[in-house]
């Protein structure tokens, strides 16, 4: 007795909804016949792909990551500097050849895209009070392009002043984050004496790879130094009390090293079928 119903109340439905797909389809051929280019409605939709995390995002995320283990607070500055931050109070005066050697993008009144991380130093100087144990990580920009330079790029700085900081804790730190980066503990690190005027002694140091054709290499990826007096007396930490080291790491360096790229504008053209490859990274 129920079907009967049921059964009905079934066909009514049936036949709104085709009455209304009718309508539709009416309506959907009007605006076909509209338009000018046709749009088949029976072609399937385009398959979207999941997007995936920059491989430079990843090296700095990966090199944040160990710090952060060896008890590095991450701390961030301005990319828009002014010149007291970014030389006056590393200790390059005006007149400092070292400005010229910076290729830097100047702006309006006295500000700049900053060079280095290291104009971080001198604003963590300015708030913190010693002891000082961090990283800043970001970009710097140069005026410059070439296979192994980019306008743009990424450093992360680090600074460590208390008292008694001595070479050798430099030393150790930088091996362990570079051994523990590259997950290799027989990797070959040279420290090659340097010059910066806001560390004293300096060091550039060095990576040695393999290249394509199987012959032995150095790369430089990172500067460093004890801080210089100077620099702790302009922020009013006492270098008679305190000393201090200070590196500056090349993101992109240890990105090609890691990741085997010869041409670091790679990572800045956008091409999806590059960047795709380092996904599962
Ligand atoms: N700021 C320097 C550069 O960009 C690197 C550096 C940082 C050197 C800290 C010494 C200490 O080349």
């Amino acid at each position: 007795e129920e079907k009967a119903l049921a059964g009905k109340s079934l066909n009514n439905a049936k036949s709104t909804i085709n009455a209304i797909l009718e309508e539709k389809k009416v309506l959907l051929s009007k605006v076909e016949s509209n338009s000018k280019d046709e749009f088949d409605f029976s072609m399937p939709g385009r398959a979207s792909s999941i997007g995936s995390i920059h491989p430079i995002t990843k090296i700095m995320n990966k090199s944040i990551e160990i710090f952060e283990s060896l008890k590095f607070e991450c701390v961030e500055g301005p990319e828009v500097e002014d010149e007291f931050h970014n030389f006056s109070a590393l200790n390059i005066p005006e007149s400092h050849p070292a400005r010229a050697m910076h290729d830097t993008f100047y702006l309006d009144n006295n500000f700049l895209l900053r060079t280095h991380t290291s104009s971080v130093q001198v604003r963590t100087m300015d708030q913190q009070d010693p002891p000082i144990r961090i990283i800043a990580p970001g970009k710097v920009y140069r005026k410059d392009s070439d296979i192994t330079h980019t306008p743009m790029f990424h450093q992360i700085e680090g600074l460590y002043i208390d008292k008694e900081v001595s070479f050798s804790n430099l030393k150790s730190i930088i091996n362990i984050f570079l051994k523990s980066f590259f997950e290799q503990d027989d990797l070959k690190i040279r420290f090659r004496p340097s010059y910066f005027p806001f560390t004293e002694p300096s060091a550039e140091v060095d990576i040695e790879y393999v290249d394509s054709k199987g012959n032995k290499n150095w790369l430089e990826i990172l500067g460093c130094g004890m801080v210089h007096p100077n620099v702790l007396d302009m922020a009013k930490i006492d270098s008679s009390i305190y000393s201090g080291y200070a590196f500056g790491l090349g993101v992109e360096r240890l990105a090609m090293l890691k990741l085997g790229i010869t041409d670091l504008r790679l990572f800045y053209e956008n091409d999806l079928r590059f960047l795709k490859q380092f996904q599962r990274m």
